[in-house]
């Protein structure tokens, strides 16, 4: 990959330049914010790492979004945190303001790029993107599941002690207070999570997974998260510059999969070279489908309140 840009040079996209030019995934890593030297001080700063860590990648920091020119993904975290008690919808109204000119630049200068939106609410965002830029649906991916899958799959492994590395698990829906963590799919080595677990641990583990982001940013203060965060999207930029075909949960457009259109969401999805290559339907127990369908539900009524900002655009 030749050229990965990154908007936003707050800790989450310093985290997501570093590890890229760690694991050497791009030639090039440009991070771009609108205030003056921040992106070129967080870029000079990972730079002055390659000869300790041994990476050629080159790093560039700027305040013009038209440097985003020939990106081959664009990460977008730019936009207002939330402090502690504020929800992710607190911050709708100035992040969808912000939103809306990154995606009249990348509509502008990247126009080819896959772009992986991680500004919250995440949901909302990634689908005023697609809906702004006109960009295909696979080229349009938000970042949440992969996170909230790592940090129930910390919390598995906390309650029962296996090893990470035979846990995985799988979250649906939207990436907040009505997200769906599925505990019939989350398995240590391809047994479900209930074989080791009682309810009330399970229910518990649940609970923590969707307070998973209220959690940190309780405990820090004056952060939100941002190493897993930045970890969760360099998975996903991993498996499309290697094209590894990765089922991941990830916010993706919907157009008639689980029987919902015109709304980006969370689901399990096949990442490669392409963005979203297929999105996988999965098979819900009642409950499960009503949990999903309630999430989209109060996501519709978020994205109700910013439509009016928006037009419509050739989808291409
Ligand atoms: C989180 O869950 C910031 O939404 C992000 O930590």
């Amino acid at each position: 990959m030749d050229k990965i840009a990154i908007i936003g040079s707050g800790r989450v996209g310093e985290a997501v330049a570093h590890l890229l030019a760690q694991k050497s995934l791009a030639k090039d890593v440009l991070l771009v914010d609108v205030r003056p030297g921040i992106a070129q001080g967080v870029a000079l700063d990972i730079q002055e790492c390659a000869p300790l860590f041994g990476f050629d990648t080159r790093l560039q920091g700027s305040t013009d979004l038209a440097t985003i020119v020939d990106s081959d993904i664009v990460v977008i975290t730019a936009g207002r945190p939330r402090q502690p008690g504020m929800s992710r919808m607190d911050v709708l109204d100035e992040n969808n303001r912000i939103l809306l000119n990154i995606a009249e630049g990348v509509r502008q200068y990247a126009a080819q790029a896959i772009v992986i939106v991680v500004s919250n609410p995440v949901d909302i965002l990634t689908y005023q993107l697609w809906r702004h830029t006109g960009f295909a649906k696979h080229r349009v991916i938000g970042q949440a599941g992969v996170l909230d899958a790592a940090r129930m799959a910390s919390f598995v492994a906390f309650e029962t002690g296996f090893s990470v590395k035979n846990i995985s698990a799988m979250v649906l829906g939207g990436h907040g207070d009505s997200m769906v963590p599925m505990t019939r799919y989350t398995c240590i080595n391809g047994v479900p999570i209930a074989h080791f677990l009682d309810d009330e641990k399970i229910a518990s583990i649940v609970k923590r997974t969707r307070e998973g982001g209220a959690e940190i940013l309780a405990l820090k203060q004056t952060s939100s998260a941002y190493d897993a965060p930045g970890a969760a999207i360099v998975e996903m930029i991993e498996a499309i510059h290697y094209d590894r075909k990765r089922l991941l949960p990830c916010v993706a457009l919907l157009e008639g999969e689980y029987g919902q259109h015109d709304i980006a969401a969370g689901v399990p999805v096949v990442l490669g070279a392409k963005g979203v290559e297929r999105v996988v339907e999965l098979d819900l127990e009642p409950v499960e489908k009503d949990a999903f369908n309630t999430s989209l539900a109060r996501l519709r009524e978020d994205i109700k309140v910013i439509t009016g900002c928006t037009k419509d655009s050739e989808r291409g």
